[in-house]
């Protein structure tokens, strides 16, 4: 397995494999793997002949406040799980090679309503940053399919609407959540907590449950909903950023009648900012 740091060797190792007929796959990724992102390795391995994944700390999506350089950089113990994962190359460029005449004079990928509340109203100029990379990445690799993980309901909904937008031939696949045995979802920053936040992190997973449960009972009582879970999430130690029921289709919030139902949560233990989401059909 090839790791490549630029798009001059990438276009050239991967037009070898369209000249053959293959089918590419694209995993965008940050590095510091985990069993999430090998899940996705192994869709796109399903639906593509060759999976790149890239490993690639975008430093636009990253907030003035947000540790950019205390980012885990893993690269050999993210080839080595690759390897046995069956990924096929790795694209690791440089920020230089990504952004060469700097960030200040990129262009940007403005995505619009979706980026909008949650996420995007806690982390402004985050999805935005996360559109221009994930559209840059595209247009590198021109994959035929791009596998993102369905933890970050926002960002995938993010681009979605800009693969539709802008025409980009490219089929999206959402893989399901990775959870560890309590109900924790798989991410890069549970290795910020300690033990004894790792011990009351599964709160969240519950709360979203029982929110969940009384959804497909038939509630309806959204705010109620949504405050007893802040009220219980803080309880446990959490600073709740926000806990969103949501239509899960439009990202707004849920009315009575809808029938797609995604909880959104985001929240604080400690420095480490988790976010979770559960949806139902109802
Ligand atoms: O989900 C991530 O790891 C990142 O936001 C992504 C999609 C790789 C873009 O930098």
């Amino acid at each position: 397995m090839r790791t490549i740091h630029t798009l001059k060797e990438l276009r050239a190792v991967l037009s070898g494999y369209r000249e053959q007929g293959k089918r590419i796959g694209l995993v965008p990724t940050m590095g510091n793997l985990h069993e999430g992102h090998l899940s996705l390795v192994e869709q796109a391995r399903q639906a593509a002949d060759v999976v790149v994944t890239s490993i690639f700390i975008n430093p636009m999506q990253f907030g003035a406040n947000e540790d950019l350089h205390n980012y885990p950089r893993t690269l050999q113990d993210d080839q080595d799980r690759l390897q046995a994962a069956g990924n096929s190359l790795i694209f690791a460029p440089s920020p230089e090679e990504v952004y060469p005449e700097g960030l200040a004079q990129q262009t940007q990928v403005i995505v619009p309503e979706v980026s909008e509340g949650h996420c995007g109203a806690s982390r402004p100029g985050h999805f935005e940053g996360v559109a221009t990379v994930v559209t840059m990445l595209f247009n590198m690799v021109q994959p035929d399919v791009a596998v993102f993980g369905e933890k970050d309901f926002q960002q995938l909904a993010v681009i979605r609407k800009l693969t539709r937008d802008l025409f980009i031939p490219v089929e999206i696949i959402g893989a399901p959540t990775v959870r560890d045995e309590d109900g924790v979802a798989k991410s890069s920053r549970n290795g910020y907590l300690t033990a004894q936040e790792r011990a009351v992190a599964p709160a969240i997973f519950n709360t979203m449950k029982a929110i969940t449960t009384a959804l497909t009972q038939g509630a309806t009582d959204y705010k109620k909903l949504e405050d007893q879970a802040r009220a219980v999430l803080s309880d446990n130690g959490f600073r709740p950023d926000y806990i969103n029921i949501i239509n899960s289709l439009t990202l707004k919030p849920a009315k009575a009648d809808d029938q797609h139902l995604t909880v959104l949560v985001a929240a604080f233990l400690g420095t480490t900012r988790l976010i979770d989401n559960l949806s139902i059909k109802r």
